[in-house]
């Protein structure tokens, strides 16, 4: 079973315009106010909220620890979770905080504008953290890290460590790259209990005063987490662990394993990132080796990616193994 900490959002787009349209006073004016022929989209977004969606998707039991506000799109949000299987005991409600919204808007000389309330997820701290659920999870993975303030950093290291008090592993993804960024220093207790250090490669280079790659993964590593895992869009993933106390190869020719991405037609990018991780860890957990893990995390994501409307939707077991193994 999972324990899935981060942020849930309900993300509205607004794509598509002929136009953006442009403020001018508080009158509605030609310019002002653009007309468009398609709908405003509605979408579950947040990557606690992605990923526990995911992991619901693959089949397996997870629950979400996060905040919605107490108003009609948290309640929304909420019914979508629960439909997919997410167990929402430890996702609260506050009242007097909206949910979470990024509302984006894009036209179709693609300039995009995005606005974003943080809403319930910045009230999420340490009191939001139900120990018995901890440490009965044979994974525990927290994400949205930066933009946690309530458990950032003290309420994390609390959760890694409760973790530590049973047998449950821990992950953390430490995107996205948005508000103050997580560095090496900040992070320091916290890898000292992370079995597996998540991120894209941008946030490493970030999180590690621009190393390069190798160097940022060993970097990681030395601060004491046992696997890093770092997301290369297209590209795929490439993943380092420690073995026996020391710095090892994931793959088999000494250096860290490099993973591919699957090829596939790109309809959205958003949540792939969630739901590679999603994938990671559930093959983690049935005791895949972590470069098996990222192949499937791989496949798990180009499924996300290749689906234009609802893409989480498109995850099950079998349409992943079909891309793994096409017949
Ligand atoms: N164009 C693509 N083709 C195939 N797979 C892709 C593509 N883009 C992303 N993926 C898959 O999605 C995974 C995660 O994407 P990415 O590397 O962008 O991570 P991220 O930046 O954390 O995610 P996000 O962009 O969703 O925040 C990649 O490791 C890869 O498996
Ligand atoms: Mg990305």
């Amino acid at each position: 079973m999972f324990t899935v900490v981060g942020t849930a959002t309900v993300d509205l787009f607004v794509s598509n315009l002929a136009a953006m349209p442009r403020s001018e006073g508080d009158e509605f004016t030609v310019d002002s106010l653009v007309f468009h022929d398609q709908p405003l989209r509605t979408s579950l977004g947040g990557n606690g909220a992605n990923s526990a969606y995911a992991l619901a998707r693959l089949g397996t039991t997870v629950e979400l620890v996060g905040g919605l506000g107490d108003d009609h799109l948290g309640n929304w949000m909420a019914d979508q979770l629960v439909d997919a299987g997410v167990g929402m005991q430890s996702v609260r409600r506050y009242p007097g905080k909206g949910t979470a919204t990024t509302l984006i808007l894009s036209d179709r000389q693609q300039n995009r504008l995005a606005f974003h309330h943080e809403g319930a997820n910045r009230a999420v701290d340490s009191s939001s953290l139900d120990s018995s659920l901890i440490r009965g999870s044979d994974i525990l993975l927290l994400t949205s890290y930066p933009i946690m303030p309530g458990l950032r950093p003290q309420g994390a290291v609390e959760l890694f460590r409760e973790a530590g008090q049973g047998d449950t592993r821990t992950a953390v993804d430490i995107g996205p790259a948005i508000g103050e960024p997580a560095l090496l220093e900040e992070l320091r207790p916290l890898l000292a209990c992370t079995d597996y250090f998540i991120c894209n490669e941008h946030e490493l280079a970030v999180c590690t005063g621009g190393a390069e790659l190798t160097a940022g993964m060993a970097a990681v590593l030395e601060g004491g987490a046992g696997c890093v895992v770092i997301k290369r869009g297209a590209a795929g993933a490439v993943v380092l662990q420690r073995e026996n106390g020391d710095i090892a190869s994931a793959g088999p020719t000494g250096g860290p394993a490099f993973v591919p991405g699957f090829s596939v037609e790109v309809q959205t990018t958003v949540g792939a990132g969630d739901s590679f991780n999603a994938g990671f860890l559930l093959a983690v957990q049935e005791g895949a080796s972590a470069e098996q893990a990222a192949r499937f995390a791989n496949a798990v994501a180009a499924t996300v990616v290749s689906t234009p409307d609802r893409p989480l939707d498109a995850l099950s077991r079998e349409a992943v193994n079909r891309l793994i193994e096409p017949t």
